[in-house]
C-alpha cells in the first residue's frame, strides 16, 4: 500500500497535461484466456491494472483504480524504488525519466491484434512505444518496446528491457533451465523471496550455453504439469539476455525480461529507434502442459520458419566419422541413408580448407572451399552422389567463426573480435567474426550464397556456432565498444534475413555446440534447432522434456547415435522419434534386426508426423518425478494418438501405476496397439489390440510402464 500512496502523492506533484486518456481510461490486451489491462491515470501515467485470467464482463474494467498500481514500464529516477525497465541518462546528464500517455491504437495482424501504446516524457523529447500482439486462440502475447528521442545530443541507455509484468500472489516459484555443453535444459525450481533473482548470460554468441532464454513462474504454487496458474515466458534474442525477478516490500513480483545490458550501455542518437527483442509469454490456468501447447501452436502458426511445413529425416556423419572421411566414404554413407529410408544425408564439420585443411578443430574455419585432397570433386560431386543415391544433400557450416589458422584470418585479421593490446584467448581454437561490421556481414552471407549459387542442389544447412565471444573488442567499432554485444546480434539477424529472403525454401538447423542457441527470434530463420550433443537417450529424455516446455517437437532435432550403447537401438530410436528424427551412427555396426528396426522407425515416424510434429503434446509421466517418462501426441483431428513410454531405472518391485492419457474424446472408442516392436518380438501389453473408450483411457489408463531398465514402448491409438 505504501507504494500506491506514494505514487498518487507524487502524481499530484508531477501531474501533467500531456495525457489524453481514452474514454474509459483503459487499454485492454486480450487473448481468449488472458487479460492485460493498462490504466491511464488522471495525471497521464500508465499502470498495469490487471494481468490474469480473462474477464468476462467488459463493464467491470471500471472497477480498477486508475490513479495507482504499478507503472507499466517503470523508468529510473522516478518514485518507484525497485528495478526499472528503462534507465536513461539524457543528453544534459539528467538521469530521470517520467513517461506520460500520448495515444494508443489497435489493429488486426496475422493471427491476432497489435496494440501500440505511445508514451512521452514531459521534459524531454523522448518517446517510448509499448507493443503487444495478442493471439486469442493460442493465448500467447508477444511484447516489445520502441525507444526514440529528439534530444540535441545522443542519450545513453543503461537499461532497456523488452517489457515489465507484475503479479500479486501469495508466493512465486521460479523454474529455470540451466545448461552447459551436453547438459542442456536442466530444470530446477525455487521459491522467490524478497529481493532479486537474476538469470542472465554474458556469453555473446554461444549465448545460451549456461542458461536458456526461458522460464516458468508458478503463481501461488510451484509449477505443475496439469494444474495451477503458470507464467511461461521466453525472449527472442540470440545474444546476452537477462531476466530479473524482483519481489518487493509488499510481496509483489515484477518480471523484467530483456537484453542483458552488461557491458552494453547503448548510445541512442536522435531520430534512431531502439527496438527491443520480443518477449513472448503465455499464462496458463491449467499448468505448464497447457502453456506448452499454447506456445507450440503459436510457434507453428506464427513464428517458426516453415512452422506448418514438413521436416526431413536424415543421416548425419558427425558421431560416425568426425573429421575422418573422403568422397568415397561419403558416397557410401549416402547409399546407407537411402537404404535406411531417410530423406537426406547431412555432411558435418571437416569438409573445407585447403591451405589449412580442416582435419581437426584447430584449422580451416573461415575457408569455405572443399578440401581437394579429401573431396576432389568438391560440393558438386557430393550433390551428384546424393542424387545418384536418391537422397537430398545437406551441409554443415559455422560461418560466424574463424580459426587463426585460416586464410580468412590471414587476409582479414581486422574482421575478428579480438583485443588489440591484450593476450588472445581461444575457445575451441577459434575466434568470433565481428558481425557488427557490415563487410563481415556481407562475407558471412556470401558463405551461404556462394554454396547455394554454385550448388542449387544443396537442400539443407546445419549452422553451428561453437564459441562464445571472447576478447570482447571490435576493431570496427573503434572507440565505441559498448554496443558490440547488441550490434553483433543485429548483424547476425541482418545476415539471416538476407539468407531467408534469397533462399526462403532452404531449411536450416540452428546448432550451437549442442543447444546453446534456442530462441524464437533465431527460429524465424531456422526450421529446427539441435538440442544437445548429448544423445545418450536417458539424458535426452530430460533434455527434450525441458525444451518441450517451450518448443514444439517439430523445432527440436534428435539423432540416434552410439552414445550409451548399453541401451538398445529401440530405446535410442524411440527417444529420438519424439523430435525431428535423424540418425548419426554407422549402420554397418548394426545387426540386421537393429537395422530393420531403424528402417521401420523411419516409416512409422513419417506416418505419425501429423501427431508428433503437428499435434498436441501431453507430458504424462515426468522423468524428474519418477523412474519413467511418458509423452503423448494427439493429431489435430483427434483420430490418432501416440504414446511414448519409457522405463529408465525403476527400483526393484517398484509400484507401477497405469498411465492415464489426456486429450482424447471420452465418448469415442480407440483401438490400442503397441507398435514399433523389435523384429521377431510380440507385444506383452494386455491392452494390445483391444478397444477402449477415451473416458476409460483418461480415467483408468494403460499399464505401459515396466520394471525393466531402459526399455520403451510406443502405443498407437486409433479412433474407431
Ligand atoms: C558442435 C555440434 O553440436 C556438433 O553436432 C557438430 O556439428 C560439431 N560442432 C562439429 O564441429
Amino acid at each position: 500500500m505504501r507504494i500506491f500512496l506514494s505514487l498518487s502523492l507524487l502524481a499530484v506533484v508531477f501531474c501533467h497535461c500531456m495525457a489524453q486518456p481514452l474514454s474509459d481510461g483503459m487499454i485492454r490486451v486480450s487473448t481468449d484466456a488472458t487479460d492485460l489491462v493498462i490504466a491511464v491515470g488522471p495525471h497521464g501515467r500508465l499502470y498495469q491494472a490487471y494481468l490474469g485470467p480473462k474477464l468476462l464482463h467488459d463493464e467491470e474494467l471500471q472497477h480498477f483504480a486508475k490513479n495507482r498500481g504499478w507503472e507499466v514500464y517503470s523508468t529510473s529516477g522516478n518514485e518507484d524504488y525497485f528495478e526499472p525497465a528503462l534507465g536513461i541518462t539524457h543528453a544534459d546528464g539528467n538521469m530521470t525519466t517520467y513517461l506520460y500517455y500520448v495515444d494508443s491504437s489497435q489493429e488486426k495482424v496475422k493471427g491476432g491484434t497489435h496494440t501500440r501504446v505511445t508514451m512521452r516524457d514531459d521534459k524531454y523529447p523522448l518517446t517510448v512505444v509499448l507493443n503487444y500482439v495478442a493471439y486469442p486462440k493460442e493465448n500467447v502475447i508477444r511484447t516489445w518496446t520502441e525507444i526514440s528521442h529528439k534530444e540535441k545530443k545522443p542519450l545513453t541507455m543503461a537499461q532497456y528491457a523488452s517489457a515489465m509484468l507484475y503479479f500479486s500472489r501469495q508466493a512465486y516459484w521460479l523454474t529455470e533451465f540451466s545448461s552447459d555443453w551436453a547438459k542442456e535444459a536442466r530444470m530446477s525450481s525455487q521459491q522467490l523471496q524478497f529481493g532479486k533473482k537474476v538469470i542472465d548470460t554474458k556469453l555473446g554468441s554461444r549465448a545460451a550455453m549456461h542458461t536458456h532464454p526461458f522460464f516458468e513462474i508458478g503463481l501461488g504454487a510451484p509449477v505443475s504439469e496439469h494444474s495451477g496458474e503458470v507464467l511461461m515466458g521466453t525472449l527472442g534474442w540470440t545474444g546476452n539476455f537477462r531476466f530479473t525477478f524482483e519481489v518487493d516490500n509488499l510481496g509483489n513480483l515484477r518480471v523484467i525480461p530483456g537484453i542483458n545490458p552488461y557491458a552494453s550501455v547503448y548510445e541512442l542518437k536522435a531520430g534512431e529507434t531502439f527496438t527491443t527483442p520480443e518477449f513472448i509469454f503465455t499464462i496458463s490456468s491449467n499448468g505448464a502442459g497447457e502453456g506448452s501447447r499454447n506456445l507450440h501452436d503459436w510457434a507453428r502458426l506464427y513464428s517458426l520458419k516453415e512452422g506448418s511445413g514438413d521436416r526431413m529425416t536424415l543421416l548425419n556423419n558427425w558421431e560416425n566419422t568426425a573429421f575422418d572421411f573422403d568422397q568415397q566414404k561419403l558416397s557410401e554413407l549416402m547409399k546407407e541413408a537411402r537404404s535406411l529410408g531417410v530423406d537426406m544425408f547431412l555432411l558435418d564439420d571437416g569438409w573445407f580448407g585447403n591451405k589449412y585443411p580442416r582435419s581437426n578443430d584447430r584449422a580451416g574455419l573461415g575457408d569455405w572451399t572443399a578440401t581437394r585432397d579429401k573431396l576432389p570433386g568438391g560440393i558438386p560431386a557430393l550433390v551428384s552422389a546424393a542424387e545418384e543415391a536418391g537422397v537430398k544433400f545437406g551441409i554443415w557450416i559455422e560461418p560466424e567463426m574463424v580459426n587463426p589458422k585460416s586464410e580468412l584470418f590471414e587476409q582479414h585479421p581486422d574482421w575478428v573480435i579480438m583485443q588489440p593490446n591484450r593476450e588472445t584467448y581461444y575457445y575451441r581454437n577459434q575466434l568470433v567474426l565481428d558481425l557488427s561490421n557490415p563487410k563481415v556481414q556481407d562475407y558471412v552471407f556470401g558463405v551461404v550464397d556462394r554454396i547455394l549459387t554454385e550448388n542449387p542442389g544443396v537442400a539443407y544447412f546445419k549452422w553451428d556456432c561453437n564459441s562464445p565471444i571472447i576478447n570482447i573488442y571490435s576493431p570496427y567499432a573503434g572507440e565505441k565498444q559498448s554496443q558490440l554485444y547488441v550490434n553483433h546480434v543485429r548483424g547476425l539477424y541482418n545476415v539471416l534475413s538476407r539468407v531467408r529472403e534469397k533462399y526462403p525454401d532452404v531449411p536450416m538447423m540452428l546448432c550451437s555446440g549442442g543447444g546453446a542457441r534456442c530462441d524464437y527470434e533465431a527460429l524465424k530463420y531456422f526450421t529446427e534447432f539441435w538440442c544437445s550433443d548429448n544423445t545418450d537417450p536417458v539424458e535426452r529424455l530430460y533434455i527434450q522434456w525441458g525444451f518441450s516446455q517451450f518448443f514444439p517437437a517439430k523445432a527440436m532435432a534428435a539423432h540416434v547415435t552410439g552414445w550409451n550403447k548399453r541401451t538398445s537401438i529401440k530405446f535410442r530410436t524411440d527417444v529420438a522419434a519424439m523430435c525431428r528424427l535423424g540418425f548419426d551412427i554407422g549402420l554397418d555396426k548394426l545387426s540386421d534386426d537393429e537395422l530393420e528396426y531403424c528402417r521401420q522407425a523411419v516409416a512409422t515416424w513419417n506416418r505419425l508426423k501429423p501427431a508428433v510434429m503437428d499435434g498436441d503434446q501431453y507430458r504424462l509421466v515426468s522423468p524428474y518425478e519418477s523412474n519413467h517418462a511418458a509423452v503423448e501426441y494427439v493429431d489435430k483431428s483427434g483420430s490418432t494418438a501416440v504414446v511414448y513410454a519409457y522405463d529408465i531405472f525403476p527400483r526393484y518391485q517398484e509400484k507401477l501405476l497405469p498411465v492415464r492419457l489426456l486429450g482424447l474424446d471420452p465418448e469415442s472408442r480407440y483401438l490400442v496397439r503397441e507398435i514399433s516392436l523389435m523384429p521377431g518380438t510380440k507385444s506383452r501389453l494386455a491392452a494390445d489390440n483391444k478397444v477402449f473408450s477415451g473416458d476409460y483411457l483418461m480415467k483408468v489408463g494403460l499399464d505401459i510402464l515396466t520394471g525393466n531398465h531402459t526399455s520403451s514402448r510406443i502405443i498407437e491409438l486409433t479412433r474407431q
